[in-house]
């Protein structure tokens, strides 16, 4: 939300361009999805947000470059920014295609618009540079959370301070808040940030990520399931459909009865997995190569039964 208004502030201008399928927390004007696609006014997804509230959100579908050069091209000198999850997962979880990334780089660039790396998920998980460091692509903005919390309630963003010196009090782009800084939530996160930085535990994450894709695309396999297995670092999703998922229509083709019936029959076998299949699953560093395992054994068993 303070991103979102920084943007225009910055940049004095209305709109902002999202993506179907990300989401981006609980603000108004972001609660849209799946319009008709790109160019149409977005309608609100949730009771008690106001159409007018999301007229000047654009939301267009992920993946599809000529879209958001369309978008650009219908409103000339009007989008203060493009808002994205760069590895998008709320949705499953789908990759940006090779290009795509770089793609909104320099079409913001060139339109003097920003771009927001919204990294609450992928910030400090899939690497201790996030997103951003392991596609190389430098963001105007950038949204935390959740890790850089170690576990207690936090929200932060930022970017160079040409842009970040819009915000009150040195600018005129409102920003506060009672719990802004709170000393119990920041001692927490420094602690959490300190261990990522010391302990070098993404190599870690990449190995036993590695080990569950290799082991579930198998047992998919031998199991003669259309599975579509995605999974960076230590992020992971499946999809139960035969096409490839690169947005939100793909990722709705997935058959979720038969997510369903996978995620009971895992939960019969001790395994619990996020119980919808529009969650990505996470790997911890308490995951053992014996808990993946018997993941891998578990999966295999319910696929066959599928
Ligand atoms: C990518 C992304 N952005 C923003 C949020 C919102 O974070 P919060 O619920 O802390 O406002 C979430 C929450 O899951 C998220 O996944």
């Amino acid at each position: 939300m303070s991103a979102l208004r920084l943007a225009r502030g910055f940049t004095q201008r209305d709109k902002i361009i999202k993506f179907e399928g990300c989401y981006h927390g609980h603000v108004d004007s972001l609660l849209v999805k799946a319009g008709s696609g790109a160019l149409t006014f977005g309608n609100p997804d949730s009771a008690g947000v106001p159409q007018s509230f999301t007229d000047h959100t654009i939301v267009i579908p992920f993946n599809r470059p000529k879209a958001v050069d369309a978008a650009f091209a219908a409103n000339p000198d009007k989008i203060a920014g493009i808002i994205l999850e760069p590895v998008p997962a709320n949705a499953g979880l789908y990759l940006p295609q090779p290009g795509f990334l770089e793609h909104l780089r320099e079409v913001t660039s060139k339109h003097q618009s920003l771009l927001i790396f919204d990294e609450v998920m992928t910030g400090f998980r899939l690497g201790f540079g996030g997103a951003q460091q392991r596609f190389q692509i430098q963001p105007d903005l950038s949204c935390f959370g959740k890790i850089i919390g170690g576990g207690l309630p936090v929200g932060a963003f930022g970017g160079r301070a040409e842009i970040m010196d819009y915000l009150a009090p040195i600018g005129s782009v409102y920003q506060a808040g009672t719990l802004s800084g709170n000393p119990i939530a920041m001692a927490a996160g420094i602690a959490a940030l300190q261990e990522l930085r010391n302990n070098s535990l993404y190599n870690l994450l990449e190995s036993r990520g590695q080990l569950l894709e290799d082991g579930l695309k198998l047992a998919a396999k031998n199991a003669n399931q259309d599975v579509r297995f995605h999974r960076i670092g230590s992020m992971f999703c499946a999809y139960f459909t035969a096409q490839s998922v690169a947005n939100l229509d793909d990722a709705m083709t997935s058959d979720r009865d038969k997510f369903a019936k996978f995620f009971h029959g895992m939960l019969e076998q001790g395994i619990y997995l996020a119980p919808s299949q529009f969650e990505a699953g996470f790997l911890s560093t308490a995951h053992s190569e014996q808990d993946i395992q018997q993941t891998i054994d578990a999966a295999a068993t319910v696929l066959k039964q599928l």
